[in-house]
């Protein structure tokens, strides 16, 4: 049986992936290590708790004895690491968690496997694999025109893309240094369930709900690239399975869209789901126009045709169906929203694992 270690799987991405990895690998078993920051949730993870092939550590990735410990007891052969601080607007208030998490976090797991691994001959096509999870972000801002693709140089232009490009850097120097054979994906705008309410798409979800203004920063025009959660975590399945060591590959939605036109869909489709606002208005009346984001990038895009040529992998859900799957999502789990808002998942997680 195969045993991985997963980072972060009580955040929005990670649970998404811990409950497919659970599923399409039978043979797997799943520590997940996690902080439980404000954006870590184990409501993610409900359901989970006594499976016979899962295990929640509660702890963090910087803790080089804990982690070393949980090495030598669960020998894993795989790492999938998505423990990071991930909000932007954060790193921008206050970018030292992004320092120590995202680049010295990285590090201690990189010097833990390095350890674990030494000496280790990787057969063709198998373990070990550690695979980090990245972003389009590293690759800084695209005018009108082009895409980002494998070779793009690195250009990171807010604290939290620079920590992540950091962490990029020190997982491709692990492997030219040590040999560790590493995988890295670098992935565009992810939106699904149990994505923490501060990110554009359930923020707007959220407000719009509750009649709440709806902030658009400067123009509106900024461009991103979605893709939605799940189509995210079958990629990095194909990449860990069958990615080439030493590689990165980009992951995008080919999905790219204007915030405003973003915010305006959640509007119309909840206005058409849940009526008009009780004023009569539409949702749209709440949109504000705010001061902009500092140093805002204007435009991602992802080429995805390496992994689609060497893998096979293609996102299965176009934009305008994955939106309404989500906001189905966040209408059927609104108990779930106030949970992580006001932090009371705290108490389900005593309840359910006491305090270690
Ligand atoms: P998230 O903020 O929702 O979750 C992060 C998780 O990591 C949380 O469960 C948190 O408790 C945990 N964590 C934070 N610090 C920790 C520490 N020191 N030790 C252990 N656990 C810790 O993030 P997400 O959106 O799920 O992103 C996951 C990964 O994917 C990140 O590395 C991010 O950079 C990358 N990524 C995200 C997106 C996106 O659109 N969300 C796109 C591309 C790449
Ligand atoms: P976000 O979800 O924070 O992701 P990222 O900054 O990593 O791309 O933001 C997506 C886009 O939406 C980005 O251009 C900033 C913008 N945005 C708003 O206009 N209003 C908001 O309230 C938020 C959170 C983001």
């Amino acid at each position: 049986m195969k045993s991985i270690l997963i980072t972060g799987g009580c955040g929005f991405i990670g649970a998404n992936f811990v409950r497919l990895a659970i599923e399409q690998l039978p043979a797997a078993r799943i520590v997940n290590l996690d902080k439980l920051t404000y954006a870590g949730n184990p409501e993610n993870l409900a359901g989970l708790e006594n499976h016979p092939r899962y295990r929640f550590v509660k702890g963090d990735i910087c803790d080089a004895s804990l982690v070393g410990r949980l090495f030598a007891e669960e020998g894993f052969d795989c790492v999938v690491h998505f423990a990071a601080e991930s909000h932007v607007d954060r790193s921008i208030e206050g970018p030292a968690e992004f320092i120590s998490t995202n680049i010295l976090g990285t590090f201690t797991l990189l010097e833990a496997a390095r350890k674990a691994w030494k000496g280790t001959v990787p057969l063709k096509g198998q373990s070990p694999r550690f695979l980090h999870v990245s972003t389009d972000e590293v690759y800084g801002s695209l005018g009108e025109t082009g895409y980002f693709t494998e070779t793009t140089p690195y250009d990171p232009r807010s604290p939290y893309s620079a920590s992540k490009a950091s962490s990029d850097h020190l997982v491709s120097a692990y492997h030219h240094t040590y040999g560790l054979p590493v995988l890295i994906t670098n992935c565009s705008n992810n939106y699904g369930p149990y994505q923490f309410p501060e990110k554009l798409i359930p923020l707007i979800i959220n407000n719009a709900l509750n009649g709440k203004d709806l902030p658009v920063y400067g123009d509106g025009k900024n461009v991103r690239d979605w893709l939605y959660v799940v189509d995210h975590c079958t990629a990095i399945l194909k990449v860990l399975g069958n990615g080439r060591i030493g590689e990165t590959y980009n992951v995008g939605g080919n999905s790219e869209k204007q915030n405003i036109e973003v915010v305006q869909t959640i509007c119309d489709i909840l206005d058409e789901k849940s009526g008009l606002l009780s004023s009569g208005q539409p949702r749209r009346s709440l949109i504000r126009f705010v001061k902009d984001r500092a140093g805002h990038d204007r435009r991602y895009a992802i080429d995805a045709s390496k992994i689609s040529d060497e893998l096979g992998w293609q996102p299965s859900l176009a934009f305008d169906e994955g939106i309404r799957r989500t906001i189905d999502w966040y209408l059927e789990n609104s108990d779930w929203i106030s949970a992580v808002l006001d932090g009371s998942y705290h108490t389900y997680y005593q309840k359910m694992y006491g305090e270690r």
